[in-house]
């Protein structure tokens, strides 16, 4: 057989005869080009380069990468549940049972998902406290807070309706007394509660209603609006102070996101998972007795995040504690960014020193206030009973209302008189009424007891 003559030109069999010399895993121009695809997929969620200060632990803390964490670790559990579980009030119980019992792992998958949720709501709020302080929702960063908001809401609405999903007497109660709440909203209160229950109380169709709610249509939305929430803090980069953005270039310090970010966030989830892990393999997930509809425990409480609403309702007629003053609550936040829109505030803690005096002055005073007021409206105040001429809309609602929100108006004016600026006095009202609720909540999930009375937890 006579030899193959080699026609190709001499440079490629040069080019061949070294490549096959070096044989490399991963020649150089691979490596690369992996690396640039890595680094694109990451650069559509990050700007290329972020301002060194952004990069500090203590201005973040981390929360919003958190959150994408907890939600992630809610939908990959959450998926491994549904291989389980079956949304019929026969069958509910029963998936929780063998969770627990039958199948491996399923404990602690259960778990992971009731941890990682309702931590969702508390690091939600922690990050709305953090963009808050920091004066992050000033210009252009207004309607991304409010997109925030509406997160907020969404994961109070996947925790409220994943509730319900156990069918043990904690859901079955919890959600009687959340969704009668919503039967005070004037008008449409009745009609739009029959609709989320499927009837007039709790039953199959509304375990069927909350499953759909649950496991699709709010997932789907919190994966909408954070891709739309994330875009936005791409694009508008993370809030710096305003001294820093107006100078030149040169002086505020940016890095390139890769590594310097990537790296904190990789570490910082890998150290948030195995804290998680460690929760859920030792702490679980509270399930009593199977759901009896004919034995409501003695008190029957909302879930822990609306234990403030339910609190109110213990000194507000219905319409007020449920409606009137958490809707003013939600406006309120809502259109805070377009209220006072001073880019001095922007990326510093608390503003300022006063700012910071203020801030913990404010806390306290919302935590002794609202205590005070809890034990003078059980123990003396009685306007019912003062004004028995008077329907309980005007005496128990509107009356209260008002001398709360005048004493509010007064304050206002003294902080005013002490030439406080306006921005510093909308911290001032934001910690004072923020602190007051998370005392609400406080004093309902602890110092209620039966007959939903005063109690001392420890006595
Ligand atoms: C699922 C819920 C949420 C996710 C995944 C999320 C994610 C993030 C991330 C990753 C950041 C940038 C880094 C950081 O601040 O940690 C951020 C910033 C921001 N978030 Fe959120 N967030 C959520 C909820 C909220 C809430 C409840 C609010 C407030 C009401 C909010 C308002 C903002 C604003 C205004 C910024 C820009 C802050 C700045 O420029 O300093 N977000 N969010
Ligand atoms: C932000 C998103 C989510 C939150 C906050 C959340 C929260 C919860 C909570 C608090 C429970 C009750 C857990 C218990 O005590 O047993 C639950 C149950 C459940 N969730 Fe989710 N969830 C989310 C997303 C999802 C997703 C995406 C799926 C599936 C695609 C899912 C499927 C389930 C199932 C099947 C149950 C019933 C089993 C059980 O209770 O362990 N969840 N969820």
């Amino acid at each position: 057989m006579s030899e193959t003559q080699d026609t190709r030109p001499p440079e490629l069999t040069k080019r061949i005869a070294q490549s096959v010399q070096r044989a490399p895993l991963f020649p150089q121009e691979d490596r690369e080009r992996l690396r640039a695809v890595a680094s694109n997929l990451i650069l559509h969620i990050h700007p290329p380069k972020v301002a060194k200060k952004t990069l500090k632990f203590s201005y973040t803390f981390g929360l919003g990468g958190l959150l994408i964490l907890l939600f992630s670790v809610m939908v990959v559990t959450g998926v491994m549940l549904l291989f389980v579980y079956t949304p019929s009030p026969e069958a509910a119980y029963e998936s929780m049972t063998a969770l627990q019992t039958e199948i491996t792992f399923g404990n602690l998958i259960r778990n992971l998902h009731h941890w990682s949720g309702n931590l969702m709501v508390v690091v939600g709020v922690l990050h709305l406290l953090r963009v808050f302080f920091t004066g992050g929702f000033t210009p252009p960063r207004e309607f991304n807070w409010i997109m925030g908001v509406s997160l907020l809401l969404l994961i109070i609405a996947a925790n409220f309706t994943g509730y319900l999903l156990p069918w043990d007497q904690l859901a079955y109660w919890a959600i009687t007394v959340g969704t009668s709440l919503l039967s005070y909203i004037p008008l449409v209160g009745d009609a739009l509660t029959r609709l989320l229950l499927g009837g007039p109380e709790v039953s199959a169709a509304t375990l069927t209603n909350f499953y759909g709610l649950h496991i699709a249509i709010i997932p789907l939305s919190i994966f909408a609006v954070v891709s739309f929430h994330i875009w936005r803090v791409r694009k508008d980069s993370l809030t710096v102070p305003r001294k820093l953005e107006e100078e030149p270039e040169t002086r505020v310090e940016r890095v390139t996101t890769m590594p310097h970010l990537v790296n904190i966030e990789f570490v910082f989830a890998l150290v948030m998972l195995a804290l998680l892990l460690t929760w859920s393999a030792f702490v679980n997930a509270p399930l009593e007795a199977a759901a009896n509809p004919a034995h409501s425990p003695n008190p029957a409480k909302a879930a822990w995040y609306f234990m403030g609403f339910q609190e109110l309702l213990l000194h507000f007629h219905p319409v007020f504690g449920a409606i009137v003053i958490p809707g003013l609550g939600l406006v309120g936040l809502m259109v805070l960014p377009y209220l006072d829109r001073d880019l001095e505030i922007a990326g510093v803690w608390f503003q300022s020193v006063s700012g910071r005096i203020l801030t913990a002055f404010n806390a306290l005073a919302g935590i002794g206030l609202t205590f005070a007021f809890v034990v003078v409206d059980e123990y003396w105040l009685d306007f019912p009973g003062w004004l028995p001429f008077l329907p309980s809309t005007i005496s128990n609602g509107w009356v209260p209302t008002a001398a709360l929100l005048l004493l509010l108006m007064l304050y206002v004016e003294l902080l005013k008189s002490m030439q406080f600026k306006k921005t510093e006095i909308y911290l001032a009202i934001f910690t004072f009424l923020f602190f007051s609720f998370v005392t609400l909540t406080l004093i309902g999930i602890f110092f209620r007891g039966e007959g939903m009375a005063l109690i001392i937890p420890w006595s």
